[in-house]
């Protein structure tokens, strides 16, 4: 199995993953939200990673920069959307691709990574929910007990306060 950065030619491939991966009532939005990000501008790099298996794209992932509205400074990432194809899945791909993408972002010097998904599976990276009380994300959350952080590096984390988002992730639908 291969990681690399999606491309934009990669868009098929990488709406099947998430139309296949998620259920019927979340798949098309999930999907729409991964390429919007492929085609979003923005200054701070948008990381967006795909796992290849014998030329097959089984799996996609996605970190986008957060900031905190009181500074406006870009202090971290956050991971959304992931998904691996159903028949690849249990084989570890979800997790090479989330420490293939933590690597990228702990040598950019970020420190600071979100996710808001189970902590069941996030906590194996050292994803954790107490540290990210401090942190509002930008919309009421459906399932507050999903809302994660990771300290990347042990650096100090920074004061809590309101987290704007990336244009693609900014809507409620997606919280
Ligand atoms: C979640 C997902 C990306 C995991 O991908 P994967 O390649 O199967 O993950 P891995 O093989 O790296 O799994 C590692 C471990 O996590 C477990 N795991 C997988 N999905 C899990 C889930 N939803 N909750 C808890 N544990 C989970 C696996 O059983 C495995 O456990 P083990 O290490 O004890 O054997 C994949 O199941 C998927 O695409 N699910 C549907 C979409 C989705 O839920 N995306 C995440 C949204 S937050």
């Amino acid at each position: 199995m291969k990681i690399r950065e999606a491309a934009i030619d990669d868009t098929e491939n990488i709406k099947n993953v998430y139309l296949e991966a998620f259920d019927h009532s979340e798949a098309q939005m999930v999907s729409d939200f991964a390429i919007n990000l492929l085609n979003e501008n923005h200054p701070v790099k948008i990381i967006s990673l795909v796992a290849i298996e014998n030329n097959d794209m089984v799996g996609h992932i996605a970190f986008s920069p957060v900031y905190l509205t009181s500074t406006d400074k870009h202090f971290g990432y956050i991971l959304a959307p992931l998904a691996v194809s159903p028949k690849f899945q249990k084989n570890k791909i979800g997790s090479s691709l989330v420490m293939h993408g933590l690597d990228i972002i702990s040598n950019t010097g970020s420190f600071i990574v979100f996710v808001y998904g189970d902590p069941q599976y996030y906590s194996r990276f050292g994803f954790k929910t107490d540290l990210s009380k401090k942190y509002v994300p930008p919309y009421t959350l459906q399932f507050p007990e999903g809302w994660q952080v990771m300290n990347l590096n042990s650096a100090v984390l920074p004061e809590g306060g309101k987290i704007t988002c990336v244009n693609s992730l900014n809507d409620p639908k997606l919280w």
